[in-house]
């Protein structure tokens, strides 16, 4: 048995979608566990560049087969462009698959998405406006559609009917906005089932099957655990559980199934959305550090915020996830910055010094990082590939890191090509 968790410990955007790439050339099976098309992997094979959202990273070198387990919410139409673009580039999809138990986004949770953020007045929490939210509710409140429903038309017609009354009264009377006209949708999503029918499988079994005969498995998680729906800045956080634990619920493995779990985290700290965000910086360093890291939204375009390394939050992330291993990325864009700082503490509103997470999203506003400072380096590090070769103070960055949170980076990434890697130990 060979598992591996893939998951990112910021808020996103930590190059997941990159490792989960460089690994996967290994894997028998990649599999997302949740989230859904607001995921945003650009991943660079030689002189193509492809943006994964629904499909899973692994796609482009795993041999074996592709997953998309019960735990993601799964918009068709999204999923069906993306496989369209990966085979116009002659690459197979033949081997990806969609589990019968996920639930499927339909046109009136992305509305309502939408809508909620338009709202004058509403909670804005700057989704990515795909429906993952209300997708998720419906799952919850037992009203969902589930892939399997797309094949069997009776079950799709009253499941469409049924969220269609509710969902209309929303739109028309509170909204204001256009009711959704039910046999239009049944005709529509009718036709998708029928299209994706010999990709929509069960996954479960399978998946235990391949555990217990010692394949290797990559689990590619989504968004990160600060945007997670338990353990992030709530209720500035996506609806699901990216972290480690999300992985037995979402594809339907044991946690005694789990063995390498793997955190993803920059070397810095970005954040795309509303939020609190301690260590931001609104100044010219921020600005430089979102120009030379190209830190612009991969699924939105949206300008990601920046701001510096923060192992309060990161020593949180790790421990909800039992991290045992960890990537650093982006390490190549910090190159050329004098001093870097790293927050360690924060300052809360009454002065204490504390060196853990809070639960208060609003006092987390009030909270003041305690950095320590480190200097930096000036060379040029994205051709180094190996770890002794890395500048002393890129080292002392990457120690420092492990000291505070006692667990080893096994790999750090200097750039986003599938070869800008510094491995320091073979995991696989
Ligand atoms: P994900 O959502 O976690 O998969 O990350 P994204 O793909 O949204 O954002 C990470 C971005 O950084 C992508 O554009 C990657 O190509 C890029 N990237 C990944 N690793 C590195 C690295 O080590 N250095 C640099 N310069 N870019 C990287
Ligand atoms: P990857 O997988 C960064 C953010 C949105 C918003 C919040 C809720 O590329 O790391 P949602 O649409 O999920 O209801 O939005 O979560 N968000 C992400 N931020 N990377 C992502 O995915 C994200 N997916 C969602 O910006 O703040
Ligand atoms: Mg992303």
């Amino acid at each position: 048995m060979s598992t591996y968790v893939v998951v990112g410990l910021q808020y996103g955007d930590e190059g997941k979608g990159k490792i989960t790439d460089v690994l996967s050339a290994k894997s028998d099976y990649v599999v997302r566990f949740q989230g859904g098309d607001n995921a945003g992997h650009t991943v660079y094979a030689g002189d193509e560049k492809f943006v994964l959202h629904l499909l899973p990273s692994g796609v482009l070198q795993c041999k074996g087969k592709c997953i998309i387990a019960n735990g993601v919410v799964v918009n068709p139409k999204s999923f069906i462009k993306e496989i369209e673009q990966i085979e116009s580039k002659g690459l197979r999809t033949d081997h990806v698959f969609i589990s019968r138990r996920a639930h499927v986004i339909m046109p009136y949770h992305i509305l309502l998405d939408t809508y909620r953020e338009e709202e004058q007045g509403g909670t804005q929490i700057g989704t990515t406006k795909k429906g993952i939210g209300p997708c998720y509710e419906d799952k919850i409140a037992r009203v969902g559609i589930r892939m399997i429903d797309l094949l069997n038309p009776e079950v799709l017609r009253e499941k469409i009917e049924k969220n269609l009354k509710v969902k209309n009264a929303l739109f028309e009377k509170y909204f204001g906005k256009p009711a959704l006209n039910v046999d239009e949708l049944y005709e529509e999503f009718l036709a998708i089932g029928q299209k994706l029918k010999n990709r929509i499988v069960d996954t479960e079994l399978e998946l235990n099957e391949a555990i217990r005969v010692g394949k290797n498995i990559l689990f590619e998680g989504a968004q990160a655990l600060m945007l997670d729906i338990d353990f992030g800045t709530y209720p500035f956080v996506t609806s699901s559980s990216p972290s480690t634990g999300g992985v037995c619920t979402g594809a339907g493995v044991p946690p005694t199934s789990l063995q390498n779990l793997i955190g993803v985290a920059k070397a810095y700290c970005t954040r795309v959305g509303n939020g609190p965000f301690p260590s931001e910086l609104n100044d010219e360093l921020g600005e430089k550090i979102r120009q030379v890291g190209h830190e612009f939204g991969a699924t939105t375009g949206r300008p990601r915020r920046t701001g510096w390394l923060d192992l309060v939050s990161l020593k949180h992330a790790c421990m909800i996830n039992g991290i045992n291993n960890l990537v650093i990325t982006k390490l190549d864009v910090l190159t050329g910055i004098k001093t870097l700082k790293i927050v360690t503490q924060y300052k809360t509103e009454d002065g204490k010094i504390i060196d853990y997470f809070t639960s208060s999203t609003t006092k987390l506003y009030k909270y003041e990082p305690i950095y320590h400072e480190l200097e930096g380096w000036d060379e040029d590090i994205s051709k180094v590939r190996s770890y002794d070769e890395l500048p002393e103070n890129a080292k002392k960055y990457i120690s420092f890191i492990e000291n505070y949170l006692g667990i080893n980076v096994y790999l750090v990434s200097v750039g986003p090509e599938r070869n800008q890697n510094i491995i320091r130990k073979d995991l696989f």
